[in-house]
């Protein structure tokens, strides 16, 4: 019988190219436009958006209208593992499948079988060496607004397995305060939603740390190998804390806390994790906003960095980090004089960033000089020492814009103890934990014009979450939430 093959050398977007229920490429400026890919070979590069796009091939599978077969252009962790658990058939093409070696898969001999048959198809594909156990775990794709109802089925379908975690297992934040959100404006169904996420979580052992910055809150030992989630996460604690991490969906994520076990592969080996660029900062960079614009440049054009003429310290470091994630996908980066690379090739290509690119981000990443009607900063979120920063800035003042403070619970938890959150808050500012303004749907609680001093909020802000944009520095921010003049 002769299959019929719908082809496209296009990426697809899984969580919103495809219609779940006919199986019709919706996505809208491809060359298959419209046709359908039931029961037919799906010949496509890769996927793109949201990794838990995924649920998309489980629901082609539930409605019948599931391709034949997949065949990708490159491997793609997402397809191969929405492929496996929907149970329809894979290939990457050009790609021999290696096969590992008895002592690797005696190691997840003890597995359930489906997490296991992921686990093994996967490495066979991507060629890696086999499997690592992993001393922690941090899972994306908490927030509602990103895994919507799909990933909601995905996470009910992973619990009723009733399956714990293995290894201490935090998650990347929520799209709420989860104490605060009513004060915080959420709509109650998005509200109910998020809270049968976390509820989720609970029941599989994962703890309740709801943050991007687990690297501040967990201890990590150099050298450890782990299976992050967050991106900006992943980037810091490669490069400052000296982890290993490659950049985990949430099904692989959920597969190494319930397993204890990640694929060995990419920045789990050394040789992986060479320069490929030298940055020559050849400008002052004064404010975490600078070291977030010098991390967005650099994410356009290369993925192992070594910063030449800086010396962040820990806030600009995690701001390097997430924008360089963001605007590219740097899981590693060095600093010269502070993270050295193990070795340093003389024929690295050279970036050199002065006042004229630093200009240049800040005129891409602002989108208006009108007032905004938000304005949130601790992008990638505020440790106790950040929000212990900003007493002084904020004294005296009083905000007149809503302003938030974005934290982890326990630093939150910890201002409260010391009187900070209150002393903080008399100023008009709304420390809230466990979220912040990209993953809560601000676009649906009425906030157009957004302003934030990260480079990697200010993207998303502008992609993800349908707002106008202004990122500034911190103190410019302040002066615009008092409604003063930015001159004066
Ligand atoms: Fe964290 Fe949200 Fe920024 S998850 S890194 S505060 S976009």
């Amino acid at each position: 019988m002769i299959v019929e093959r719908i082809f496209t050398k296009c990426s697809v977007s899984l969580l919103d190219g495809i219609n779940r229920e006919t199986g019709e490429i919706t996505q809208v400026g491809l060359d298959i436009t419209g046709q359908n890919i039931a029961n037919k070979e799906f010949r496509f590069e890769a996927s793109t958006g949201s990794t838990v796009g995924v649920m998309t091939l489980l629901e082609l599978k539930e409605n019948g209208v599931a391709p034949k077969k997949i065949i990708l252009g490159k491997p793609d962790s997402n397809v191969i593992a929405g492929c496996i658990l929907a149970g329809i058939p894979i290939e990457i093409e050009g790609m021999m499948q290696v096969d590992l070696p008895e002592s690797e898969l005696k190691k997840i001999e003890n597995i359930p079988d489906f997490l296991a048959r992921i686990l093994v198809s996967e490495a066979k594909i991507v060629g890696a060496k086999g499997f690592i156990h992993v001393d922690a775990v941090q899972i994306s794709g908490v927030s509602y607004k990103t895994i919507g109802d799909a990933g909601l089925k995905m996470l009910r379908f992973f619990a009723e397995k009733k399956l714990t975690v293995k290894v201490p297992t935090t998650l990347n934040p929520a799209g709420m305060d989860l104490k605060e959100w009513k004060s915080q404006g959420i709509p109650h169904e998005f509200a109910e939603k998020q809270l049968e996420i976390i509820e989720i979580f609970k029941q599989i052992g994962a703890s309740l740390t709801v943050s991007c910055i687990p690297y501040d809150i967990i201890p990590l030992k150099s050298g450890s190998h782990l299976a992050f989630g967050e991106s900006s996460a992943v980037s810091f604690v490669n490069s400052v804390r000296g982890c290993y991490t490659n950049r985990e969906n949430p099904i692989k994520g959920l597969i190494a806390a319930l397993t204890g076990f990640t694929i060995e592969y990419g920045m789990h080996l050394i040789e992986n994790r060479k320069p490929d660029t030298r940055v020559r900062v050849e400008c002052s960079l004064k404010t975490e906003s600078d070291h977030g614009a010098l991390g967005y440049y650099v994410g356009k054009f290369s993925t192992i960095p070594v910063y030449e003429g800086i010396t962040p310290n820990h806030r600009e470091l995690k701001a390097i980090a997430a924008a360089g994630a963001a605007s590219g996908a740097i899981p590693l980066f060095y600093v010269k004089g502070i993270h050295d690379p193990p070795e340093m090739p003389d024929d690295l290509r050279v970036i050199n960033f002065t006042t004229r690119e630093l200009k240049e981000v800040y005129d891409e990443l602002n989108t208006t000089s009108d007032l905004p009607d938000l304005i949130a900063v601790g992008c990638p979120h505020f440790n106790l020492d950040d929000l212990k920063a900003l007493e002084p800035l904020l004294k005296g003042k009083r905000m007149k814009i809503p302003f938030w403070i974005n934290t982890a619970s326990i630093f939150k938890e910890q201002a409260e103890e010391i009187g900070l959150k209150e002393r903080l808050e008399t100023t008009g500012v709304h420390v809230y934990s466990d979220c912040c303004m990209v993953v809560a749907p601000i676009e649906k609680m009425n906030f157009r014009i957004t302003a934030t001093n990260s480079a990697k909020a200010a993207k998303y802000l502008k992609t993800f979450c349908k707002q106008e944009v202004i990122f500034k520095p911190l103190v410019e921010l302040i002066k615009i939430a008092e409604g003063k003049n930015l001159d004066s």
